[in-house]
């Protein structure tokens, strides 16, 4: 048995992936698709395309999210930082891996406080608030500082063009061994060249559709 699969978590999981798919946003259908294609690869244009993706959970898929499970799992992360937090799907499948190692700390970042406050109200629902850390704000300034000395997993799931500058912030801190799971990397060829270049010290894979796992070469 494992914490992400009892309750309270595996009933709570299955209500948010439910509710998730039922969430509209009005203000992202009156976006042409090649403007939301642009807005998804800009550096600079990242607040005002979340600002209308705030009520969209956007989570990682079922399977991504046992994939993180797992992943966690297997390297015994005691040590997480996520970049991306939303309502908190992706957090509660690493915090229940964290919980099954014996505990530890994961680092979210969220920059919209109504997802926030409600992925909040998810840790203490699923019984693993104690284990999550969310820095509201935006990601280059949260993550700047204060990370643990060792960090076991990042996962990169915010704005897709920061995901380079973000694994820059956590790069330091990432032990031999430690694996950085990257979604929706479509978004982001600059981020792949760098993974993917050896001198750069990862061994990348890509995995489904989109998404990228890299280890940390020690
Ligand atoms: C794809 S969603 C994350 C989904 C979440 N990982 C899950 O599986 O449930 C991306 C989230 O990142 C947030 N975000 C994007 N760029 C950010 C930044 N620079 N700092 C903080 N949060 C950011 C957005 O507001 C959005 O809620």
């Amino acid at each position: 048995m494992t914490t992400l699969t009892t309750e309270p978590l595996a009933t709570l999981i299955e209500r948010l992936y439910t509710q998730a798919s039922a969430a509209t946003s009005p203000v992202l259908d009156t976006v042409p698709g090649e403007e939301r294609e642009r807005l998804m690869r800009s550096k600079t244009e990242y607040l005002e395309l979340y600002g209308m993706l705030k009520d969209l959970w956007l989570p990682v898929s079922r399977d991504t999210g046992k994939l993180l499970y797992m992943l966690a799992r297997s390297a015994k992360a005691r040590a997480i930082v996520e970049f991306g937090t939303s309502f908190g799907l992706s957090t509660l499948h690493l915090a229940a891996a964290l919980r099954d190692n014996g505990g530890g700390v994961l680092i979210g970042s969220e920059f919209e406080p109504s997802k926030v406050a409600l992925a909040r109200r998810h840790f203490v629902e699923g019984g693993v608030d104690d284990l999550v850390e969310i820095r509201e704000g935006d990601a280059l300034v949260t993550l700047a500082c204060d990370l643990p000395e060792a960090v076991d997993l990042l996962l990169l799931d915010g704005a897709k063009a920061l995901y380079g500058d973000v694994l820059g912030l956590v790069e330091k801190h990432l032990r031999p061994g430690a694996v950085v799971v990257a979604d929706n990397t479509n978004y982001c060829p600059e981020y792949l060249t760098y993974v993917r270049s050896a001198q750069n010290g990862y061994l990348s894979v890509p995995f489904a559709d989109d998404i990228e796992v890299s280890m940390r070469l020690g």
